[in-house]
């Protein structure tokens, strides 16, 4: 049986379109739906071009905050027997509860070389920081922000005269090619812990 893998979304979901294509008929997962906070995520018509559901859980739509955005989200995964989630500049902060119900279960990936420069911003503060190179992570998720354990980077050089733009343009194209080959990883480990 195939590992059922809900991606989370809030933007553009270029990682999300090339998780989804990385799940390939050899693949040990499959995309079974793509989650957005946002309703207008651009993301969301990529995924249902490639055949996947989508849903949209409106944050401005939610009276009780978190707690109704976090029931939601459990009735969905529900529904799509979800075993591992992925986050894909999915920009709203998880629960605690809600983490360690999934422990070991949810990846991201963030643009910095972890554990520098955790949170927002990251180009500008690598930039900033007159640093040589930067680069991405996927790293499992814990309650703490962008704190869990790296399970690989992909290093950039940074160039003289690179701006913000130029340098998240580089790292992101790492980050494509990064999250699936972690997520291929991780899957197979998985499956292999299920046997
Ligand atoms: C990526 O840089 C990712 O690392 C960060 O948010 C950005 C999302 O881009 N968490 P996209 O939506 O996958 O195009």
């Amino acid at each position: 049986m195939k590992l059922a893998v809900a991606i989370l979304i809030s933007g553009s979901g270029s990682n999300m379109v090339q998780l989804i294509k990385s799940m390939d008929d050899n693949h040990p997962a499959y995309p079974s739906v793509v989650i957005s906070n946002k309703s207008d995520a651009p993301g969301l018509e990529k995924a249902q071009s490639l055949g996947v559901p989508t849903k949209i859980i409106d944050e401005n739509c939610i009276k009780n905050n978190d707690l109704d955005f976090e029931k939601e989200l459990i009735k969905i995964l529900k529904v799509y027997n979800v075993e591992l989630i992925c986050l894909a500049g999915f920009m709203k902060i998880l629960s605690k509860k809600f983490v360690n119900n999934f422990k070991d279960r949810i990846l991201n990936i963030h643009p910095s070389l972890l554990p520098k420069y955790r949170g927002l911003n990251t180009h500008a503060r690598v930039l900033a920081s007159n640093d040589t190179i930067a680069g991405c992570s996927v790293h499992l998720v814990t309650p703490e922000l962008d704190g869990g354990p790296v399970l690989a980077q992909t290093e950039v050089a940074i160039k003289k005269n690179e701006t913000v733009e130029s340098l998240a343009s580089k790292v992101l194209i790492e980050e494509h090619i990064l999250y699936p080959k972690v997520l291929l990883n991780f899957s197979d480990q998985i499956r292999k812990l299920e046997v």
